[in-house]
């Protein structure tokens, strides 16, 4: 009887938590059977057993071996699609998590409409970040649960599809993440690589490119973590023979200038209109300029982003996003007219009281900030306000006068905008007028299979507004 059978044969969770706690090596198929009772359900692993494992992994790694099973039982859990009669190349990407990071939005159908199919499996908010399926939902309709042949019809014909995993697909990376986003379980290099990867694997993909988030907003906020996460997901890429790159993307402050559902709708739907923050429409372009070159139609990432920018100023994107949205049984006119996004009943301005210059602003404690606004969860079956969230009016290196704004709280209520006001005034850190602010570059190293790590093609210097 292997170790961690009772004498009856049953597998015993407990035990299995107890090696994954002491960093012991699990018997051969210990964590598949663990793994499979927890999806069926009524089989003696809980949703406190896998929690408390979770947290092992957290603290213990896993070993490569059991990582590999743990992306193929993840993969297992659920159907793969299978897409090969699409004409064109099947590229999709995924962030490892950021704080105002709706850049998925203007993506999908920004390389949709260079000749990509993008069958896109998103996640909901995890942890202090937010998640595309959330945002998306804030669209009224927005359906993130299609049927699978619903799925597939989307993206042949608008060319990309965002849902979020079903029962039928990554089924249980559904349940382990939205564990993980309230056990405080999410940073953990071999969690992170299986919850991503077995979500893309699913589907059917010939090109991958992964957002590898680096800086105080992301889960692994130091760049040699940030690289062995990115390492890790190209090796089960490669693996899995999809052909998958990695870009280290920085998360010192939060990507554009909304945090918070509605809010990063519209201002993903202002990207489409060539209008929005700068480094917003950075980021896009230069992720499409590298999934056009993994798809193979371009000949490097230069040439694909000029490709890209060439497509998002032409327009014909903003009305591949309309389509996306019409067919997932959104309301479509918010693609003209933001204002019919969920609005929060109070805006509260929040401006400069000395003068100075802006030397940071904190992704970390905005993103938890729009979770006690109501926007984010704490508990696993919490709904979300769409509404709530912050708008930033001032980036690092701005000079500011009392009274200046330097954002807007959305708050269901004035206690909470009060709460919000707090929150905005720690996260913008104000120093001496002239102080130096070391400009950081939005987009760093590249990761591939079998090339050394470099340096992308991105513009030059700081990314500002
Ligand atoms: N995105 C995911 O899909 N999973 C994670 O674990 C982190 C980010």
């Amino acid at each position: 009887v292997p170790v961690l059978r009772d004498g009856s044969g049953a597998l015993n969770p407990v035990r299995l938590v107890e090696a994954a706690r002491d960093g012991e090596p699990l018997p051969e198929g210990a964590l598949e059977a663990f793994l499979e009772a927890y999806r069926r359900g009524g089989e003696g692993v809980e949703d406190y057993h896998v929690a408390a494992f979770l947290m092992a992994v957290v603290f213990r790694g896993l070993a490569p071996g059991d990582l590999s099973r743990l992306v193929r039982a993840m993969l297992g859990s659920g159907v793969r699609l299978d897409l090969s009669h699409l004409p064109g190349p099947r590229v999709d990407k995924h962030s490892t998590g950021g704080v105002g990071d709706k850049a998925s939005l203007p993506l999908a159908p920004l390389v949709a409409e260079g000749g990509l199919f993008v069958p896109m499996m998103a996640g909901r908010g995890l942890g202090h970040t937010g998640g595309t399926v959330d945002k998306l939902e804030s669209i009224r309709g927005y359906r993130t649960d299609l049927e699978l042949d619903e799925f597939v019809s989307v993206v042949e014909t608008v060319g990309c599809s965002i849902v979020g995993q079903t029962e039928e697909i990554a089924a249980l990376d559904r349940r382990l993440y939205a564990l993980r986003s309230v056990t405080g379980t999410v940073p953990s290099i071999p969690l992170v690589a299986a919850s991503i990867m077995s979500k893309k694997l699913a589907e059917d993909l010939t090109g991958l490119v992964l957002d590898v988030k680096v800086g105080r907003g992301a889960f692994f906020p130091e760049e040699a973590r940030a690289l062995e996460l990115a390492r890790t997901m190209v090796g089960i890429g490669g693996d899995h023979g999809v052909a998958t790159s990695a870009l280290l993307t920085s998360m010192e402050r939060p990507l554009g200038r909304a945090v918070g559902n509605a809010l990063e709708v519209a201002e993903a739907v202002a990207c489409l209109r060539g209008e929005g923050p700068g480094d917003l429409r950075d980021l896009v372009l230069t992720l499409a300029g590298e999934m056009f070159r993994i798809g193979g139609i371009v000949p490097d990432a230069r040439v694909g982003r000029e490709r890209a920018e060439q497509l998002l100023d032409g327009g014909g994107p903003l009305g591949r996003f309309r389509r996306m949205v019409d067919r997932h049984g959104g309301d479509p006119r918010i693609v003209d007219d933001p204002g019919r996004l969920p609005a929060a009943p109070v805006v509260r301005e929040v401006r400069a009281e000395a003068p100075g210059r802006v030397l940071a602003v904190d992704p970390l404690s905005l993103g938890r900030g729009v979770v006690e606004l109501g926007g984010g969860r704490t508990r696993l079956d919490q709904d979300i306000d769409p509404s709530v969230g912050f708008v930033l009016h001032v980036v690092p290196g701005d000079d500011v006068a009392p009274g200046d704004l330097l954002g807007r709280v959305h708050a269901a209520s004035e206690p909470d905008a009060r709460r919000g006001e707090t929150v905005l005034r720690a996260a913008v850190e104000v120093g001496p007028s002239g102080a130096e602010v070391e400009p950081r570059p939005l987009v760093g190293r590249r990761v591939a299979a079998g090339e050394p790590v470099d340096r992308p093609a991105s513009r030059p210097g700081p990314t500002g507004s």
